[in-house]
């Protein structure tokens, strides 16, 4: 198939520290498995970090290294655009536009600003807000068909289709209407510590989530940690988030199936479970570890894959924003 009839597939990951194996396991191990089939674009989101406080010389340095990440992961930048957000301007052009068309009302039950509005009290800023229109302005200048994202990003992508089909129902068929692509195995990956809440580095107890960059042995050490049930068995079922929380982890970095996993286990206890699960997560991590490395070093290659990523993804979006522009009635 030609790159012009695949699909495009867009997605985005904010550059706020490392990622957690969440991410990983959630978005990014589906981002690297789409590159032969799609036509990808992937995008490091550095504006939306700014709706929460940043120190400017860190988020430089989380910008690349997040860039680092992904190629360490496996993101291939001859098979895929990968570029910074900020670096091609047509995403806050179309933002603007697209705030005209975003009713409050439907912000207003986004979840995601509900809670961080909660843990940010002392900045509960507009972009806080709006964050699901420049998410929408992201997915809709490329003409995205999917999005490979975690379960929690559900709702704004459902606010992103919403705006699509609101603005095509206006001026006639712009804007494709993109579809989610959640993993059904590991679309949630939840906290070590409160398996009823989703793994998520802003966490205040860092004994919750993995990050990817996390040494094998404090790997270990929060798995051995992990909150578990009362039972004793090692099998998947209803009241045992914890349980069933590190299988699905376990039967992602391994390739296993839950059920596969299950028997594995058969007669074995917990701590047993926790220590093997521990280990084969630092063992999947370790090749990711050791690239990343080696690239984040590279501050020079790594220049060349965003500046070459911006230009490409600039040619592919200016098209859409034109479009947009002459629909909406401005002089182009
Ligand atoms: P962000 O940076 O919070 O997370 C990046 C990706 O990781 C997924 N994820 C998880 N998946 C499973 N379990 C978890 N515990 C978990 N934690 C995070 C997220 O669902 C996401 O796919 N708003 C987005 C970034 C964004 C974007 C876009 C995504 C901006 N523009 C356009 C898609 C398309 C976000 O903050 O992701």
């Amino acid at each position: 198939m030609s790159s012009e009839q695949k699909k495009i597939i867009f997605s985005g990951i904010q550059p706020t520290g490392t990622f957690t194996l969440g991410n990983y396991l959630g978005a990014l191990q589906n981002w690297v498995k789409l590159q032969d089939e799609y036509r990808c674009i992937y995008c490091v989101v550095d504006l939306h970090s700014l709706t929460v406080r940043q120190e400017p010389k860190e988020l430089r340095e989380n910008t690349l290294s997040a860039l680092a990440l992904l190629l360490a992961v496996g993101i291939d930048p001859s098979k895929s655009v990968l570029f910074v957000q900020s670096h091609q301007p047509a995403h806050a052009e179309l933002n603007w536009i697209l705030n005209c068309f975003v009713p409050y009302g439907e912000l207003t039950r986004m979840t995601q600003f509900k809670d961080k509005s909660a843990v940010h009290q002392d900045n509960i800023n507009s972009g806080l807000f709006t964050y699901p229109v420049l998410m929408a302005a992201d997915i809709l200048l490329y003409g995205t068909d999917l999005v490979p994202v975690g379960a929690d990003q559900k709702q704004h992508l459902e606010l992103s289709r919403n705006t699509a089909i609101r603005f095509n129902n206006i001026y006639g068929d712009l804007f494709t209407v993109p579809e989610p692509y959640i993993s059904k195995e590991v679309g949630r990956v939840m906290s070590l510590q409160d398996p009823s809440k989703k793994m998520s580095k802003s966490d205040t107890n860092a004994k919750s989530y993995i990050s990817v960059l996390d040494k094998p042995e404090a790997i270990v050490k929060k798995f051995k940690s992990a909150v578990t049930d009362s039972g004793s068995e090692i099998t998947f079922g209803e009241g045992k988030d914890g349980i069933n929380n590190l299988l699905t982890i376990y039967s992602a970095v391994t390739g296993l199936s839950v059920a596969e996993a299950e028997s594995r286990f058969a007669g074995k206890g917990y701590g047993d479970f926790k220590l093997a699960v521990g280990q084969a997560v630092a063992e999947h991590l370790r090749p990711i570890q050791e690239e990343y490395a080696r690239v984040a070093a590279d501050k020079a290659y790594l220049e060349q894959v965003y500046k070459a990523g911006a230009q490409r993804a600039g040619e592919m979006s200016r098209r859409i924003l034109q479009k947009t522009y002459k629909k909406v009635g401005l002089l182009v």
